[in-house]
Parts: structure tokens; sequence; C-alpha cells
């Protein structure tokens, strides 16, 4: 098995195979670059079992997901590869975009520019990232991307005011919750305030792109049509796909906690209902 880049695999990597339409995860444990532990769950709710999440903070050097057709690589420092990336992205292909320019904002490791850029083709992509470190993350994905679309990585916090130029489509797949509400492991943790992409993605919208998806947590559904009304764009605002994604109850706080379902018979974690919205003028 190849993989998308030359570092050397001192450590433990992760191989996930996703079935097509989320029916399997097939999932291979490799120590320098020998499979230590092969298995196969149906219906996956979430990327990674229980057993290896431990592995991803703390001794796991890459992670490499194949999901219809296409291989993404995630490195230690970019934001934990998801589900929800993977469910964002069957969701866009559904909406067969016709675009020209895209934006990934909040990219992390790139997953879902790169799988826009395999569903759409856009002439032009920009990753962007407020983060450094995952940048390379990034690029590292884009190798696989066709000559057709001329990318570009840029580092900085997206802000609508900021950005001058416009986009035929903007993804976001951004952190869900305010800082402090999550507690997320050291590596993971994204540098500025964890709702603000949303917000500045929603104030953007009209100025940078007629054409917004965002990924969101129904736990704070309320403040996302709040934040939609506020900035005059409720005519524009539908829910396009939405799915169930549980969550480790340690990581979630007091503040929170209430608003999430239990999930019966395991009080170790917790669910909330992730939605796509659509900004569509
Ligand atoms: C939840 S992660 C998702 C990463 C990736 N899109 C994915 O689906 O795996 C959110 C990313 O947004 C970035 N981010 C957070 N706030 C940002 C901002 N205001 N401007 C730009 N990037 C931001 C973080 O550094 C992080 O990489």
């Amino acid at each position: 098995m190849t993989s998308l880049t030359d570092r050397t695999r001192a450590m433990f990597s992760i191989e996930i195979d996703l079935g097509d339409h989320f029916e399997s995860a097939t999932t291979r444990v490799l120590h320098e670059g020998h499979a230590v532990k092969v298995y196969e769950r149906s219906s996956p709710r979430s990327l990674l079992a229980d057993s290896i999440r431990f592995m991803i903070a703390e001794r796991v050097m890459q992670l490499e997901v194949r999901f219809r057709g296409a291989t993404y690589l995630w490195l230690p420092g970019a934001y934990q590869l998801t589900l929800d990336a993977f469910r964002f992205l069957a969701c866009l292909e559904q909406e067969n975009l016709s675009v020209t320019s895209a934006l990934d904002a909040g990219c992390g490791c790139g997953v879902i520019g790169v799988g826009l850029a395999h569903l759409a083709a856009p002439r032009r992509l920009q990753l962007l990232d407020v983060n450094m470190e995952v940048l390379a993350n990034a690029e590292a994905n884009t190798a696989q991307i066709g000559d057709e679309t001329a990318v570009e990585l840029r580092h900085a916090e997206f802000s609508p005011s900021a950005l001058e130029e416009r986009f035929d489509v903007i993804v976001s797949n951004p952190p869900y919750f305010p800082s402090g509400a999550i507690a997320v492991p050291a590596g993971r943790v994204t540098m500025t305030d964890e709702f603000n992409l949303t917000e500045a993605l929603i104030r953007g919208f009209e100025a940078r792109t007629n054409l917004l998806y965002f990924t969101f947590s129904e736990v704070l559904g309320t403040e996302i049509r709040e934040a939609v009304d506020a900035a005059g764009f409720s005519d524009y605002f539908e829910v396009v796909d939405s799915w169930e994604a549980p969550i480790p109850r340690s990581i979630v706080s007091d503040l929170l906690e209430d608003r999430f379902d239990v999930i019966l018979g395991n009080q170790d974690e917790l669910r909330h209902r992730v939605s796509v919205g659509r900004l569509r003028q």
C-alpha cells in the first residue's frame, strides 16, 4: 500500500477504507509498515473505534482514509479527521456543483477542499487555515488533484473584511463549539475562538460568495439560526443534510452537556445532530 508522504513510519499508522455509502470501515493498524491489527465495522458511527482513539493523540504518525476513490492523509497537528468530514463530502456530491473557484475555510488537513476538487474540478481552489502547521498536511493531500485545478494554500484567519476575493463556493467544516465548551486534547486544538469561524462565514456571505456550505451542531442550532437572521440572510438559508454523531462525554463541558442526548446504554458517550447549512442566493 503506498503512502502519500515519504515520512518514515517509525511508529503506528492507521489506514481506513471507508465504504462509499458509510456501510463499512475496514481499519488496518500498522507498525513500521506491518499490519498488527485489522478489523471491519459495519455502519461505523465514528471514524476511529474507541480502542484506537488514544493512539491518535499519543503515538500515531499518520492516518490515511480512502473514500470514493480518493485518499486523505491526516498528520498529527491537524484537527482530528472525522466521519463528519466524509458525510459532508457525500452531501456536497448530491449538490452537483458546477463552480470555477472554491474556498475551503478552516481546511485542516484539506479533506473538504480536496474532496470538492474531485467532485467539481474548479479552476481555482484556495485552502485556508489560521493554523500554519496544518497547511503542509493539506498540501500533501493536494498532490492528487488534477492539473485543471490551481491550488493556493493560505495561512490566515478567515475574515470577510480581510479577504478581498470572491469565490463561486465557500465550503467549511468549522469547529462546532465555542471556546471552553469542548476540551479538545492537545495537538488538535484550534488556535482561535472556536465559534468565530462560523460567525465570520455567515457574515461574509454575499460579500465573498453567493453559495456557502458549512457544517454545524444542532446543539447550537438556535445560535446559528440567530446569526443567520442577524446577518439578514434567513431567506437564503436551508439545512440540506443532517446526521447523528457520537461525542465522548469526557470532552463536553457542564455548560453544554444538557443540550446533548445521552446514548442509551453508554454513559460515556453523548450524541448530537450535525447538519449541513447552505446559504444560496
Ligand atoms: C474542525 S477543524 C476541521 C478541519 C477540516 N476542515 C476537516 O474537515 O477535517 C476546523 C479548522 O478550522 C481552523 N480554523 C478555526 N477558526 C478559524 C478561522 N477563524 N480562520 C481560519 N481557520 C480557522 C482550525 O485551525 C481547524 O483546522
